[in-house]
């Protein structure tokens, strides 16, 4: 039993391998009408920010979400006060928890997500993750992690720029074997795998309309995790598991899939308090196996 591995991204070492998934958590405030600081700092390793940007950005016009029988469509186009409002009215509540921090971070061009680095090591943030992957928005997002060559610019760019702990969230569609090599020889500490999976939602009452958007929740686990299989077997970086974690148990497969941390996401649209039920339902599991296992199954 390596029971403490499970834990420690890159040099950093959290408190539980439980991160809140960007998006999912509102921009603070909304957290805390849920969870109590003590209940944070207990159940959750890191709090990943909404996705942000340079400037503000109004997000797409309704409608934003979408219910599947076992997913969630969401469409919401990445509206953000941007990056300097953020740190002036929403960070300093987020740091009093003392939870570490990482920014979610959105850039149109190279040059946006280097300003944004440089502005976030001024400020000694402790980590970005780099969001190359989302799928509703016209500029950037997907249209990044189409291209490992980009993909590797940009994580060295920012690297360059930022010494804290940098993660690079992967979309799963695309080439993604190459562009997670491409982020770990940027020197990128560890890959969130992965994003929502593009997807279409059909009104069929009138007005017949549809929404194009991002697939997230349990219809996405079986997915997320066969990436997080093949990926564990190609890059020697820590990956962060991110797709469809509803319970310990869910968390558990990713783990003996290769993940050492896991975003809880959609869950927390379910249940506010989710990350305190999947932290000790994992505990739990944990104990009843003795420890986390070594191997992983083949
Ligand atoms: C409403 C909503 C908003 C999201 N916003 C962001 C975002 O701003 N940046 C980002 O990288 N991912 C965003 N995501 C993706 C989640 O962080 C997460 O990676 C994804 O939903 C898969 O995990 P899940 O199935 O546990 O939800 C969002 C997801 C949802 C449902």
């Amino acid at each position: 039993m390596k029971g403490e591995r499970f834990c420690i991204i890159g040099k950093y070492q959290f408190k539980t391998p439980f991160f809140l998934a960007s998006g999912t958590w509102g921009l603070g405030d909304t957290l805390l009408n849920y969870l109590n600081p003590g209940e944070i700092r207990s159940a959750v390793g890191a709090l990943i920010t909404k996705g942000l940007s340079l400037e503000p950005m109004e997000g797409n016009p309704p409608p934003r979400l979408f219910e599947t029988p076992c997913g969630l469509i969401n469409s919401i186009g990445l509206e953000n006060p941007g990056l300097k409002v953020f740190l002036k009215k929403y960070y300093p509540q987020l740091k009093a928890l003392q939870t570490p921090i990482i920014f979610n971070l959105h850039g149109k061009s190279l040059e946006e997500f280097f300003e944004m680095a440089e502005i976030l090591s001024e400020i000694e943030a402790e980590g970005i993750e780099l969001n190359i992957s989302c799928p509703n928005v016209k500029e950037g997002g997907i249209a990044f992690s189409q291209k490992p060559d980009v993909v590797f610019e940009l994580v060295k760019g920012v690297r360059e720029r930022f010494k804290g702990l940098l993660i690079v969230k992967l979309s799963p569609v695309g080439p993604v074997f190459e562009v997670a090599k491409a982020c770990e020889e940027a020197l990128s500490d560890a890959l969130t795998v992965a994003n929502t999976y593009p997807a279409l939602g059909v009104y069929s009452y009138e007005p017949f309309q549809v929404i194009k958007g991002g697939l997230s929740g349990p219809a996405i686990k079986p997915l997320t995790l066969r990436l997080v299989f093949e990926l564990s077997k190609i890059v020697k970086i820590p990956l962060i598991a991110s797709g469809g974690i509803l319970s310990g148990k869910d968390a558990f497969e990713y783990f003996l899939c290769g993940a050492r941390a896991f975003q809880i996401g959609t869950a927390n649209l379910i249940d506010p308090k989710a990350p305190i039920k999947i932290c000790q339902e994992f505990k739990e599991l944990v104990e009843k196996y003795g420890g986390l296992p070594d191997k992983n199954p083949t």
